[in-house]
């Protein structure tokens, strides 16, 4: 079977495919193992000199599969669970990290933009953080990283809300840097990767660690909270209400739990 994480390197840029069309690229267990490891693998590549994370023309991600959330809750704490290391892996990226982003991308699908240094969206796109509307809470530190980028208004509104928001949202709440056809952004992205990649790299490296040193350890710290938080909501009643009512096609009914 062909793996829905496909890579390649070419002109200094490691370029990350997530390709599970049918699932509109839901992210597994399995392909969180394959991003985590294809992360690596570009961190430690001396011809990879930028990342690139995409989907296809019209489809990033729908976030965590809803059904691996269901019948394999990532709990234990050592090894790190796949996701987790995921996020523990794009969050302390030494290379620059570009996403190009269209269509769905929802729950990691937003956050981890929120650690990407240029993040590129088609008009298509479709943004979303649905982690209280599942019952969950905010991971790879967007309770920090959003309030700091977008105010705390703008975030609050995403984060409890969860309402979807377009590219024109994103763009004006900072997580964005230019909007373009669903049909362009890719190939922008791998421009803009290829000009960073012709640019001296111990400069570039440099300049990303100083962009991100001052909030390095806060961001470790979010995040091992959030975990922890958000493990025990995955096996709360209200996540199972949550996942079952997705895949049951109708809406969630929280009452019972909101006594
Ligand atoms: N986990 C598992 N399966 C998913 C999924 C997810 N996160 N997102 C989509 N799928 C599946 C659907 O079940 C459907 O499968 P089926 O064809 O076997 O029924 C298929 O992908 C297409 O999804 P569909 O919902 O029909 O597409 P859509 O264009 O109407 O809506 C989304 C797209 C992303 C808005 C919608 O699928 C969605 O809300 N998904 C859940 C997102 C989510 O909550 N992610 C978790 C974040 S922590």
């Amino acid at each position: 079977m062909t793996s829905p994480i496909l890579t390649e390197c070419k002109e200094g840029v490691f370029r990350i495919e997530i390709c599970r069309p049918d699932k509109k690229n839901a992210l597994t267990t399995a392909m969180y193992t394959a991003l985590a490891d294809a992360l690596d693998l570009a961190e430690q590549d001396a011809a990879a000199r930028v990342i690139v994370i995409h989907g296809q023309p019209g489809m990033f991600t729908a976030g965590n599969d809803l059904g691996d959330f269901l019948a394999n809750p990532p709990l234990q704490d050592e090894p790190p669970p796949p996701v987790f290391r995921f996020l523990n892996t794009f969050s302390t990226l030494k290379k620059p990290f570009i996403a190009a982003v269209s269509g769905v991308a929802v729950g990691v699908g937003t956050t981890l933009l929120l650690h990407c240094d240029l993040v590129y969206a088609g008009a298509s796109a479709r943004f979303q953080l649905p982690f209280v509307s599942l019952g969950l809470c905010p991971e790879a530190a967007s309770s920090l990283l959003l309030p700091a980028l977008a105010g705390h208004a703008r975030a609050a509104e995403m984060l409890l809300l969860c309402e979807p928001f377009d590219a024109a949202k994103a763009r004006e709440a900072g997580l964005v840097n230019a909007i373009l056809p669903d049909e362009d952004v890719i190939e922008h992205a791998m421009t803009q990767a290829r000009k960073l990649a012709a640019l001296p790299t111990a400069s570039v490296k440099l300049t990303k660690q100083m962009l991100k040193s001052a909030q390095q350890e806060l961001i470790a710290k979010t995040m091992q909270t959030e975990v922890k938080h958000f493990k025990e909501r995955l096996v709360s009643p209200e996540a199972k209400e949550a996942f079952a009512a997705f895949f049951d096609k109708r809406k969630p009914d929280f009452s019972p739990f909101n006594q």
